[in-house]
């Protein structure tokens, strides 16, 4: 069935629909031709105008005309909007010749870095690491070390008590009573760990911070053997060129007892700010373990005997790397952070 007048617009509504580029022109030629303002719309609305003989032959044809151009359209869309989908993944396809993006790269934390070259000393002379627990029995922490009930570092101003008798450890020393208890000698252990105090944070103090351990027990260790190894350590950590001096001390489970300096790196001895004019820097506390300790641990002093330091991690980066504030080392400020790497 056709009919010259439905054949007009139905011919150009094919055009119409043939030429459209994309899914919208589809749509703007949907609209011209079946839209209720659309020119096949408004000849089957004008029907009723028409001369009663022409009425059926017009009605079926612009009919016949609109399904086949629904059908039309409705292809058209189809793979109009497959394309589109086409493209879109054509676009999000990943270019593989592109530069990658580099992720920033990390830097191991300063403390890390010190800790892992005492360490390195140490493992370098046959010291095996330890390390122990930082929640710690008040046995270990001071009883076994000789340090009394009513010894200053028990008070509740220095030590965080769980209990009686659990604790935060306040130094790494605990863990010589540790392994010793667990092997006989010989012993050579260097224990790096956090230890905890109950102080105000400031430019020097911090209620968490860490220590390096160092304990050597045999037949015949000797006060001669302490100082040839601190001294050595001291080369390596501070340069070829470093000394270090014994100042007598005391603590409960050292006798003798020695707090242990390297001289001053910066003024070679002379004096200067960083080593308050003295020529020398304070690095830790040593001395020949006490026969006393030796026995809680289940040695026998007559035995053998060994010698004991511990010293902070902290301090020891605060002086290698000229940082002023103890705080910095806990910020995890990036920007203070990447200057290590
Ligand atoms: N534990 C002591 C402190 O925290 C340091 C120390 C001194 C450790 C002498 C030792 C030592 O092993 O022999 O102050």
């Amino acid at each position: 069935m056709s009919h010259p007048r439905v054949d007009l617009i139905a011919g150009e509504a094919r055009t119409a629909i043939a030429a459209a580029r994309g899914a919208s022109e589809l749509e703007q030629a949907r609209v011209r031709y079946l839209g209720r303002q659309g020119a096949l719309t408004l000849l089957l609305r004008s029907l009723g105008t028409l001369a009663a003989g022409e009425r059926p032959r017009v009605g079926a044809a612009a009919n016949e005309a609109k399904r086949e151009l629904e059908a039309l359209l409705e292809a058209r869309l189809a793979e109009a909007r497959a394309r589109e989908r086409r493209e879109a993944r054509g676009r999000q396809r990943l270019d593989l010749t592109l530069p990658g993006r580099r992720p920033p790269r990390g830097s191991l934390h300063p403390l890390t870095l010190v800790r892992d070259r005492i360490v390195e000393i140490f493992a370098g002379l046959g010291f095996s690491v330890a390390e122990g627990q930082e929640i710690e029995s008040d046995y270990n922490n001071f009883e076994a070390l000789n340090i009394p009930r009513d010894h200053p570092a028990r008070d509740m101003q220095d030590t965080f008590y769980f209990s009686e008798d659990t604790l935060l450890r306040t130094h790494t020393s605990p863990v010589q009573v540790r392994v010793m208890k667990a092997q006989p000698p010989p012993v050579r252990i260097i224990v790096p760990g956090r230890t905890y105090r109950r102080d105000v944070a400031d430019a020097t103090h911090s209620p968490v911070f860490h220590q390096v351990e160092g304990l050597a027990v045999d037949r015949n260790i000797s006060m001669g053997d302490l100082k040839g190894t601190l001294a050595l350590f001291a080369r390596e950590m501070f340069g070829p060129g470093s000394s270090i001096r014994f100042r007598p001390s005391f603590f409960p489970f050292t006798e003798p007892s020695a707090e242990f300096d390297v001289g001053c790196f910066l003024c070679h001895g002379g004096g200067c700010r960083f080593c308050k004019q003295s020529g020398w820097l304070e690095i830790g506390g040593s001395g020949m373990v006490h026969p006393q300790v030796l026995k809680n641990v289940g040695y026998d002093p007559e035995e053998v005997t060994g010698w004991a330091f511990g010293m902070g991690i902290e301090r020891i980066a605060l002086l290698r790397y000229g940082i002023d504030d103890i705080r910095l080392l806990l910020e995890n400020d990036l920007r203070f952070l990447g200057q290590f790497a």
